[in-house]
């Protein structure tokens, strides 16, 4: 198990935070050897960090061939880069919208564009997308980000046929609200840290946050050279929200 992806080069884009870092450490602790995209690449670790942004095709391509060259290739892109948008339509502008959709749609198909003549050589070839409960629950203040990750979703699907005969499986994970530095910063500007805290906790069936490491395991499971037939599928590591339907807790 521990060397299940040794001699895979595993590129984590968003990899320096949250639940790229965490699964960056996963798969490397299982024998990967990681690049890390971000726009702040900064880790710790011995791994080879990029700096890159995935809303600019340059950087990304640059990127790519950087960790081809210095790595031997690409077999596992875990296109997990993204960012945050509060409010309901009424108080986004077009901007923000295209921002978004930039980084976490548009960001997701450059990235996977640019590595796809490497992950073609794969015998081992994984593409994980980052989506999000946001795609198939509806919550509130959340409609540009909601939109992004359904678009995410959708994607998912669309990339998974495309390349599935390439020998190329596209998967992706469904976080609930996990534990990371994006949510201490949401945390950091809510009113009462304290009752915000509570609500998150409380959003999931099973009353606590996701971990990052528990998304970065079912990410691995997904990327695993031990997971051949698993294509297309959307694996919800959410507490239980998307589907299961709790009574009030009783005090
Ligand atoms: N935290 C949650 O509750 C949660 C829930 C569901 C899904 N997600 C998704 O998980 C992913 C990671 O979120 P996180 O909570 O770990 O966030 P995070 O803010 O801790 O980490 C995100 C990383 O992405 C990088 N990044 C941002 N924009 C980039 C760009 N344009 N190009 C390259 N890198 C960029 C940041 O520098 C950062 O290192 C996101 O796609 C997010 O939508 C998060």
């Amino acid at each position: 198990m521990s060397s299940e992806f040794e001699g895979l080069v595993a590129v984590v884009t968003g990899g320096a935070s949250g639940i790229g870092l965490a699964t960056a450490h996963e798969l490397a602790s299982r024998g990967a050897s990681i690049a890390v995209l971000d726009v702040n690449p900064a880790v710790d670790e011995p791994w080879l960090a990029v700096e890159a942004d995935v809303t600019d095709t340059e950087s990304v391509t640059a990127a790519i061939e950087t960790v081809a060259n210095e790595l031997g290739g690409v077999d596992i892109l875990i296109n997990n880069a993204g960012i945050g948008a509060v409010g309901s339509v009424e108080g986004l502008d077009d901007a923000q919208w295209a921002r978004v959709f930039d980084v976490n749609v548009t960001g997701m198909a450059r990235v996977t564009s640019a590595a796809l003549p490497w992950l073609r050589q794969s015998s081992h070839a994984a593409v994980v997308n980052t989506c999000s409960i946001a795609a198939m629950n509806g919550l509130p203040d959340r409609a540009l980000y909601s939109a992004s990750k359904g678009a995410v979703m959708s994607l998912t699907l669309a990339m998974a046929t495309d390349h599935v005969r390439e020998g190329i499986r596209v998967n992706c994970v469904s976080p609930g609200t996990v534990s990371t530095p994006w949510i201490g910063r949401l945390l950091e500007q809510a009113d009462d840290p304290v009752a915000e805290r509570a609500a998150l906790d409380a959003r999931q069936a099973t009353g606590k946050m996701v971990e990052p490491e528990e998304v970065a395991r079912a990410i691995a499971y997904l990327a695993s050279p031990l997971s051949v037939s698993t294509a297309g599928t959307i694996l919800d590591v959410d507490g239980g929200v998307t589907r299961l339907r709790m009574r009030p807790a009783k005090d």
